[in-house]
């Protein structure tokens, strides 16, 4: 289906919307807007993304016309004093986009991945650069099915509830929702934006989990977000880590 390009600038009358057919990806296209100066808000939203990235170095699966892909500029108070409540905030607002619009209960496994039934439905990626924080979302919409390699590790919207929904509606509720969290940021609030992480992720505690981080892996038991948002992770030896980075999955 045709992305909506009008029906997006309407509701974000205040936002720069960049629409592209096809692009590399559009953290690519954000950065250069951002370098020629564009304003905070400004929208890169991509109908196929042929070099989608991902966390961690991964690819983001981008198949034409199915998926929603953009990226949107940020500008955070402090970049590095919001981080990583900035990230997790922005996979409050994409859960709090999918609940609201189809009335699913997606849970978040940290820092931002959105899942149901274990799934990845929708992923972000936030990039940190000179006080400006460019978020790339990607949510599986319409998918009606996944490259071999994603099956059972990834799922759609269509593929949960059997019907197609409107891309461009979950855009401007995610956008809705991201800024409603950045005013909790910027009044310096991140406690709350943990707990209310901590309150739709059944990650946050009491979930056995791998954690694969750079040279290590470790298993073990979370105990919730310390007070700067990082994973905390009991392993048997009784010793508790800090997850800084990493991929987290259930064990
Ligand atoms: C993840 O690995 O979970 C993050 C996925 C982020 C994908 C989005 S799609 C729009 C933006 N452009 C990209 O190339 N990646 C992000």
């Amino acid at each position: 289906m045709l992305f909506d390009l009008d029906y997006v600038r309407n509701c974000l009358p205040e936002h720069e919307v960049i629409y592209l057919p096809s692009v590399d990806t559009t953290m690519r296209v954000a950065a250069e807007a951002a370098a020629r100066g564009a304003p905070a808000g400004t929208i890169v939203v991509a109908d196929e993304q042929t070099a989608g990235r991902g966390r961690l170095g991964r690819s983001w699966y981008s198949a034409p016309g199915v998926g929603l892909y953009f990226s949107i500029l940020v500008w955070p108070k402090s970049a590095a004093e919001v981080f990583p409540a900035l990230t997790l905030a922005c996979g409050l607002a994409v859960h709090d986009a999918i609940s609201t619009e189809c009335k699913l209960e997606p849970d978040l496994r940290w820092p931002n991945d959105v899942l149901i039934r274990e799934r990845k439905v929708a992923g972000v990626l936030t990039q940190l650069e000179d006080g400006l924080a460019i978020v790339g979302i990607g949510i599986n919409v319409n998918h009606k099915s996944f490259p071999a390699e994603l099956q059972g590790l990834a799922t759609s919207l269509y593929l949960e509830t059997g019907r197609e929904w409107p891309r461009e509606a979950l855009l401007v509720r995610c956008v809705e929702q991201l800024k409603s969290y950045q005013k909790i940021l910027e009044q310096s609030d991140k406690q709350e934006i943990f707990r209310l992480f901590e309150q739709r992720s059944s990650y946050a505690w009491g979930k056995r989990v791998v954690v694969e981080m750079p040279g290590k892996v470790i298993r073990g038991i979370t105990e919730g977000l310390n007070s700067e948002g990082f994973l905390q992770l009991r392993s048997e030896d009784g010793v508790l880590h800090t997850v800084i980075a990493g991929g987290v999955r259930s064990e």
